[in-house]
């Protein structure tokens, strides 16, 4: 690293908030168009450094916990996030939420986020377990969509596409959506998502979205089985990152894209999952609750089923089940 690039973050390392492009350009007497290429450089060299318009660069820390005092450091949300429970451990944080929504109005819960550093009985699609050390992002999010009942899947589209957007952009590994929605690095998951509804014939009361990511999990602390299937974020890059930031850039991520589906526009989520899709154009196999076959995933339908052309040429749609890449 050259001397300048080191007094670069120096200054980052000592300030509390965000500095400005000007303020790094005049403090250390180098033009301002050439900050961007040294902090391009501490980006390179493992350091996680948060960009926003306006306030400028913030050198946020690896590793650390998940509290709402960091969460609120690097949160540009409107809604997403605003309001946080936050624990140090729960059975699930979609448990947690539920109750919540039970004992509190649904309404006025829209975006708040039940967040734990470690549950004791998470679980997935298909009630799995989901093993849920130290280290991971453990969370619900409280929603009251507005969107219609046959269309609440694509809630769970734009959150696959946050959280790999939000991989993409903040450490540059390539993450990619395995139908439904799993979120994939190489050939290894490193996040989930599980969505529950509560409804009453149309009407949804609350929909909690549950969202686990493996950021700073070590693998070793995962049963055998599951380290030859699972990464985390710091498994690939080698070191840990700041899960508070990455939450919060998700949570931006996925606002964005619900105020999209909120808006009626169903085409660009669907587009962008499509764009992102490692499933798409691959050879799979598919369990279903009644039968098991092999094809070609070839398109995913308006309600997010994946459409198989099967060996014999014949076409399937499967609603739910399990898709394994051959
Ligand atoms: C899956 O891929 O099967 C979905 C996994 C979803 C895990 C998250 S972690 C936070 C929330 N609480 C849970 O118990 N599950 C979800």
């Amino acid at each position: 690293m050259n001397d300048v690039t080191e007094k670069v973050l120096k200054i980052l390392e000592s300030a509390e908030d965000p500095v400005t492009v000007e303020e790094i350009s005049a403090k250390l007497d180098i033009p301002g168009s050439s900050v961007a290429r040294h902090i391009k450089s501490l980006r390179e060299a493992g350091h996680d450094i948060e960009f926003s318009r306006g306030s400028g660069y913030l050198l946020v820390s690896g590793g650390g916990a998940i509290t709402p005092e960091e969460i609120e450091k690097t949160l540009k949300t409107a809604v997403m996030g605003r309001e946080i429970r936050y624990y140090e451990s729960v059975g699930s944080t979609n448990w947690t939420a539920r109750k919540i929504c039970t004992d509190e109005d649904p309404a006025a819960l829209h975006g708040t986020l039940v967040v734990a550093e470690e549950q004791t009985g998470g679980f997935g699609r298909m009630g799995r377990a989901w093993v849920s050390p130290k280290g991971g992002i453990w969370a619900s999010l409280i929603l009251k969509p507005t969107i219609p009942v046959d269309s609440l899947f694509l809630i769970t589209m734009a959150a696959a596409l946050a959280i790999a957007r939000a991989i993409r952009r903040k450490y540059d590994l390539g993450a990619l959506i395995k139908w439904p929605n799993d979120v994939f690095i190489g050939d290894r998951k490193v996040a989930g998502l599980l969505v529950e509804l509560s409804t009453e014939g149309e009407n949804v009361n609350y929909c909690l979205l549950g969202i686990g990511i493996d950021a700073n999990v070590d693998l070793s602390d995962l049963p055998p089985d599951l380290q030859k299937t699972v990464t985390s974020v710091m498994a690939e890059l080698g070191h840990e990152v700041n899960r508070a930031s990455l939450l919060t850039t998700v949570l931006k991520e996925f606002e964005s894209r619900y105020q999209i589906l909120e808006s009626g526009e169903y085409d660009p989520i669907v587009r962008e999952w499509k764009s992102l899709s490692r499933t798409l154009d691959s050879r799979v196999s598919i369990r279903t609750m009644r039968k098991t076959f092999e094809g070609v995933a070839i398109d995913i339908d308006q309600h997010g089923a994946l459409i198989i052309r099967r060996d014999n040429g014949r076409i399937e749609k499967v609603v739910a089940g399990d898709c394994m890449h051959l």
